[in-house]
């Protein structure tokens, strides 16, 4: 069935001030027509998913590195969670790696975000105690006014994560898969779509992968 993970992320190709959405390893294919369940990402080919853990509870969310010293997550990982305490792991392809990690210095949820199902504004941005080389792992890119992600059903992204791979457990290794871009107006997307300027509404139809994502590409 459906998620409702509207923390989303898009590569763009498009020219940034900055280079972002680029990484010095290739991902795996993204045309993938295997869209069941995942696959295991090609280790470090996604460079601005980080894992947050916390000390108790382990994996909770993922994220995505914007800049040197802010990572975009979804608000409803921190409505529930003593964030304090929580840490940014950055460079994983192991839950368990311990490469590079910041502690959360600030959080800003989204002023709209309201702790329902489906709620849109489900954004959050975390400050870093410290800033991390964005050489080494180089932000997503995010869309800009004039990107028109919203308005395209029938096509493909890829997302990837350590996202759930039953009901109970995430997977020790990063994962991706493609899934598709419905026309909002389906059915099955009513129940959690409310904004469609914000949402969108991508899956398999009949369900089966059940993937939060924490980032989106346009597959090719
Ligand atoms: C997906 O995972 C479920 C549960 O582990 C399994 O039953 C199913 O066969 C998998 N589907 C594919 C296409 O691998
Ligand atoms: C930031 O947090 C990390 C992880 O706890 C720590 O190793 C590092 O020393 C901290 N940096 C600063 C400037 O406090
Ligand atoms: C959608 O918007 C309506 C009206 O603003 C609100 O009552 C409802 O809770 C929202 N639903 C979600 C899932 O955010
Ligand atoms: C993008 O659109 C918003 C809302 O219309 C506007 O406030 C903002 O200035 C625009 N940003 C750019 C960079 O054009
Ligand atoms: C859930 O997934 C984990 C990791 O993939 C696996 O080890 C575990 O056996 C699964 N549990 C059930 C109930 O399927």
């Amino acid at each position: 069935m459906y998620r409702t993970c509207f923390f989303i992320m898009i590569y763009f190709p498009i020219i940034h001030a900055f280079t972002c959405g680029q990484s010095s390893i290739k991902p795996n294919d993204l045309s993938s027509t295997k869209i069941i369940n995942g696959t295991e990402a090609r280790p470090h080919s996604w460079p601005w998913i980080v894992s947050l853990q916390h000390p108790l509870l382990g994996h909770f969310c993922g994220g995505s590195v914007i800049d040197a010293n802010y990572v975009i997550s979804a608000a409803h990982c921190f409505f529930n969670i003593f964030f304090y305490d929580s840490i940014v792991f950055i460079g994983n392809h192991y839950l368990t790696d311990r490469v590079e990690y910041r502690t959360i210095s600030a959080v800003i949820i989204h002023p709209f975000y309201t702790l329902v199902d489906g709620s849109p504004d489900d954004i959050v941005l975390l400050k870093l105690n410290q800033s991390i080389d964005i050489k080494s792992y180089p932000p997503i890119c995010l869309p800009t006014n004039d990107s028109a992600i919203l308005e395209l059903p029938g096509q493909r992204l890829t997302i990837a994560g350590w996202g759930l791979t039953n009901e109970s457990e995430s997977s020790n290794v990063l994962l991706q898969t493609t899934l598709s871009i419905f026309d909002s107006s389906i059915p099955e997307c009513h129940p959690f779509m409310n904004d469609t300027n914000k949402q969108l509404c991508v899956g398999v139809i009949g369900g089966g992968t059940g993937s939060c994502s924490v980032s989106i590409t346009k597959a090719k």
